[in-house]
């Protein structure tokens, strides 16, 4: 059975301690040069792994409050700001309250059906895919018609005192995007 490398080192420093036979010294000298060996692996996997972040780690600042008219949206990147990447491709809509009410939502624009990327269409204050015509509401992100089979993912909002909007976080999963 191979030896984990805390019985190896075990092993090589009961080999100081005492006298050994020729055959122990041996057996230390193979046990020590697997743990050397594995050692500078091991250090460049602790540089070379990324920690992976969970996306509710994530905080990204998407824009200020007066960036829209209630009524209007706009599309911006999160978890990560990268235009090539559709599955990062959100909506952020205002409400259509009184001017002086800030309330905003916020999606992700992969449809549930085959993963086209909505759009937002302010004129008829609905998300639209382009692909099946299917519709979402754009208060809640569920579907209003056509062939999705599942609301929107919600991108999650924090709003600061100095009215910028940050997106904390998904709920649901998001699909490729195409
Ligand atoms: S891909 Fe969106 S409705 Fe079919």
């Amino acid at each position: 059975m191979k030896k984990t490398s805390k019985e190896a080192i075990n092993s090589f420093k009961g080999f100081l301690s005492r006298d050994l036979t020729r055959r122990e010294f041996l057996k230390a000298l193979v046990s020590s040069a697997a743990v050397l060996s594995v050692l500078p692996f091991a250090a460049s996997q602790v540089f070379l792994v990324p920690k992976q972040k969970k996306i509710e780690d994530i905080t990204i600042k998407i824009g200020n409050v007066n960036d829209l008219k209630p009524g209007e949206g706009k599309i911006f990147w999160y978890p990560e700001e990268n235009a090539e990447t559709p599955q990062f491709s959100n909506l952020l809509i205002r409400m259509k309250t009184a001017p002086d009410v800030y309330e905003f939502r916020a999606f992700n624009r992969v449809c549930t059906h085959l993963q086209c990327l909505v759009d937002y269409d302010s004129e008829r204050y609905k998300m639209i895919c382009p692909c099946h015509a299917g519709e979402y509401d754009p208060d809640k992100g569920t579907v209003i018609s056509g062939p999705p089979p599942n609301p929107l993912p919600i991108v999650e909002l924090k709003i600061d005192d100095n009215g910028d909007i940050w997106a904390t976080g998904i709920k649901g999963v998001i699909g490729r995007g195409r």
